[in-house]
């Protein structure tokens, strides 16, 4: 078995609004892996596009998730920080790999029929292959891990499946080609922690999402002091007090998001959190929510703010990651289009 070096590779949308599903799902994962492992951290503009959008509020969105990126504590000069359509090798590398799922795959993926909705005959091509997209930004720097959030497990299952075909259809090629036994390695989701799935602090059943028409419903990241506090005690909850066990938050959907997030941002699990405000009301508890959210959110907010300020500076920082991310990407495409048996130019 090909033994791969560990690579972590994760990706944003730039749609709107960054909340605080994003950060405790991923973004926090990602500062926490940068310590341990190579990075790569892409603002996956072509995926946004899969619906329509606002030119001139996209490009925003690019620096602002950018920003969100470097304001919460990604380190873009020791890891790479691009985005996508700035390194063609993951339009290129989608082709390939459409041609390796297979459409019953496809039509099982559940986000798709959430997103396009009840008129699916109207979707775009590129939603219905948006996860595939997924497999060939992971898969183009053979990244090893991939920190997300729940609602992306589908999606990372279908990019391992993609990983195994494309393995096992090609395997004499490979060798043929001497490139080991294995080609793609099979990419392991990250999915841990209290808060893998932050709900909505409207509808303890609904998921925390940018796309909620109620502001209310979610935190962003460039909410300020006022309006983060504003949420948290407009938020949800139900007539009891909190239980100082794990199993009395069973059945209270809004109760265990909240101390959810309370523990995700203390960096605490839920039991801790239990330990300490078992019993409490939850006037108490919002009070300590507030405190605690206002003091981790608030710094990445105001810094956010002053790093968007400066867009030439951005911009340097997803062309230099770009440049980077493309001295990786490029190689194993060639490799694949060596596997496949294409024509191409090599070095004389
Ligand atoms: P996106 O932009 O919808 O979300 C970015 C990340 O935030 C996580 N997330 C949440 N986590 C917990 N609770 C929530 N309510 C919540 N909402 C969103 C998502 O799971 C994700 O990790 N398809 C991806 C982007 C992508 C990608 C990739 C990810 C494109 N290529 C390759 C990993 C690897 C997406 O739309 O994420």
């Amino acid at each position: 078995m090909t033994d791969f070096p560990q690579r972590v590779f994760s990706g944003v949308q730039p749609t709107g609004n960054l909340h605080l599903g994003n950060y405790l799902g991923a973004i926090t994962k990602f500062v926490d892996l940068q310590k341990t492992h190579e990075c790569l951290f892409c603002v996956v503009d072509l995926h946004a596009i899969t619906v329509p959008q606002d030119p001139v509020a996209l490009k925003s969105s690019i620096r602002e998730v950018t920003a969100a990126f470097i304001a919460s504590g990604i380190d873009p000069v020791k890891h790479i920080v691009f985005n996508q359509s700035q390194v063609s090798v993951h339009a290129e590398l989608a082709w390939v790999l459409n041609c390796v799922a297979r459409i019953g795959w496809m039509n099982r993926m559940t986000q798709f029929k959430e997103k396009a909705g009840k008129d699916r005959e109207a979707a775009s091509i590129g939603l219905y292959a948006y996860p595939v997209l997924m497999a060939a930004d992971i898969l183009a720097y053979r990244a090893t891990h991939v920190p997300v959030g729940e609602d992306q497990k589908q999606h990372l299952e279908l990019a391992r499946d993609i990983a195994q075909k494309f393995n096992t259809d090609f395997a004499a090629s490979i060798a043929a080609n001497g490139l080991g036994e294995v080609f793609f390695p099979q990419p392991e989701p990250l999915i841990q922690g209290p808060a893998t799935r932050v709900m909505s602090l409207r509808d303890g059943s609904k998921k925390m999402s940018k796309s909620d028409p109620s502001d209310n419903s979610r935190i962003n990241l460039a909410d300020d002091a006022d309006a983060i506090a504003s949420k948290i005690r407009k938020a949800k909850t139900d007539p009891e007090p909190l239980p100082s066990e794990l199993a009395g938050l069973a059945g209270r959907p809004e109760a265990d998001n909240l101390v959810g997030i309370f523990a995700a941002l203390k960096g605490e699990t839920k039991q801790q959190v239990l330990a300490t405000y078992g019993n409490a009301n939850f006037s108490t508890f919002k009070g300590a929510l507030v405190d605690l959210a206002v003091a981790s959110l608030g710094p990445i907010g105001a810094e956010m703010q002053r790093l968007v300020a400066d867009p030439a500076h951005i911009d340097a920082i997803l062309c230099d990651g770009a440049e980077r991310a493309r001295a990786i990407a490029q190689p194993t495409l060639d490799h694949v289009k060596d596997i496949l048996g294409f024509v191409r130019q090599t070095s004389l």
